[in-house]
């Protein structure tokens, strides 16, 4: 099939790449020269394992194009995939103008062709319910009525986003059109080979669904992080809670892990925006603001117990940092804890050495305020008062423990992801702090 992409960002390359690696011809647009001339020069511009081998070899077989020609792109494709930024307003709901700028734009290219050829336009940016509705009506103003517009949104995990792609749990079409199902599910059947579903459904209810499961997975965290948070105060630990709560195949195993509250260019932003949406209706789903609320508080849940450790004073002390990542597997920073702890530790007169395996030049732009930035994992533990544990990232579930606590002035250890057994750290000499688990 001949597909377009606008938008280059982390849904339209892993979106493009995959398509073309399915033996699609697709033109991937973007308006950013810098960004554009690096893919053309065959750079990936993000950080997601195993993308770059699919990326060169559709290259070299010229199935993946990029260009800043949209014309070019609707003229040459059936089916264009909108992979645009939504970015969060002041007020919690997220900004159309991106979707609607480039729906104008294809208006006009598509008016300039007399309307001709059949094009499908799917939405799978994360937009809130009736943007589907709004991107028709754009179309139409400008006349147009050879085309449908699909919601399809897309569920991939940052660090696992090539294999979610390939893979997918299951696919969403939201349309009210009958040619517009049958060409999706042709162009999507190869990725669910194995007997994954393609549900087809009205586009409101396809809109509401990418929200609703970043939303409940946002509140399954954030019960698990107060539960630990409860745990701790009754001797539970909530290792051995999860578990026992999670064989139950009505919750399941995964999905569990309390932590340092939830992180990401997602779910924040979508329980925002689905709060605000669902106020707008009039029908608010008041458990999101909790969920958002105490997920804010959970951020800086580390912070506490290294104040109350030290008597509340940890002005000039020296403080390690593994991870700066919002999660493994990542150089994205967006939303991270790790900004906001440091900015704390920072206002509380703590010095802060840290280290990250993948994200410190991004970290750059979120804390200008990080006094040191160390190139090896036991390098910002030397003469450190504490290590602060953010990212679980795999390099640090196994490491030198003896080496540790000679760098270390104290063997202390505040581990935000639970990523060590607590009996042996016990064995081993650290004081260690986790969540919701007590010695
Ligand atoms: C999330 C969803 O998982 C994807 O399905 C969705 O497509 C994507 O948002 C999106 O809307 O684009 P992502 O933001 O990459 O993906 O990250 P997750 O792996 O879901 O993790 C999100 C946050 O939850 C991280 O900060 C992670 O540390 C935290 N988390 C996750 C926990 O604290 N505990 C857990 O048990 C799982």
């Amino acid at each position: 099939m001949k597909l377009s992409v606008i938008g280059t960002g982390y849904v339209g390359l892993v979106s493009g790449t995959c398509f073309a690696e399915m033996g699609n011809h697709v033109i991937c647009v973007d308006n950013n020269q810098q960004k554009l001339n690096a893919l053309k020069n065959g750079q990936v511009t993000i950080y997601e394992p195993g993308l770059e081998i699919l990326f060169h070899r559709n290259i070299e077989k010229q199935r993946l194009t990029f260009t800043d020609d949209l014309k070019f792109a609707i003229q040459n494709s059936d089916i264009i995939f909108l992979c645009l930024p939504t970015p969060q307003d002041e007020d919690g709901s997220a900004d159309l103008k991106y979707v609607f700028g480039v729906a104008k734009n294809i208006g006009k290219i598509l008016k300039e062709n007399n309307d001709k050829d059949y094009k499908i336009i799917v939405n799978k940016s994360t937009v809130p319910v009736g943007t589907s509705k709004a991107v028709t009506n754009i179309l139409s103003e400008f006349g147009i009525k050879n085309f449908d517009v699909v919601s399809n949104p897309e569920f991939l995990r940052e660090g696992f986003a090539v294999e979610d792609f390939m893979k997918p749990d299951r696919i969403v079409i939201g349309s009210n059109s009958k040619k517009a199902f049958e060409i999706m599910r042709e162009l999507y059947e190869p990725f669910v080979r194995q007997g994954n579903p393609i549900l087809e459904m009205n586009p409101e209810s396809s809109e509401v669904t990418k929200y609703a499961a970043n939303s409940y997975l946002a509140m399954r965290i954030t019960f698990m992080n107060e539960l630990a948070n409860f745990c701790e105060k009754v001797s539970a630990n909530v290792d051995l809670v999860r578990k026992g709560m999670g064989a139950d195949s009505r919750i399941g195993k995964r999905f569990l892990f309390p932590g340092i509250g939830y992180g990401g260019s997602c779910f924040p932003k979508d329980v925002n925006a689905l709060i605000k949406t669902s106020e707008e209706f009039n029908s608010p789903i008041k458990l999101l603001k909790v969920v958002d609320e105490v997920n804010r508080q959970q951020k800086l849940v580390l912070v506490k117990k290294l104040l109350q450790h030290f008597n509340n004073d940890i002005k000039n002390k020296k403080i390690a940092i593994w991870g700066l990542a919002f999660k493994p597997n990542t150089d994205d920073m967006r939303e991270a804890p790790s900004i906001y702890i440091i900015k704390e530790l920072n206002k509380l007169g703590a010095k802060v050495s840290t280290y990250d395996p993948a994200a410190m030049e991004n970290a750059k732009f979120y804390v200008d305020e990080i006094p040191e930035y160390c190139n090896e994992q036991y390098e910002p533990l030397n003469n450190a008062d504490a290590l602060l544990i953010l990212t679980e990232w795999n390099e640090f579930r196994n490491p030198d423990f003896d080496k540790m606590k000679s760098l270390l002035k104290n063997p202390l250890i505040f581990d935000g992801r639970n990523i060590f057994d607590i009996e042996k750290m016990e064995e081993l000499g650290f004081i260690y702090y986790s969540i919701g688990r007590k010695v």
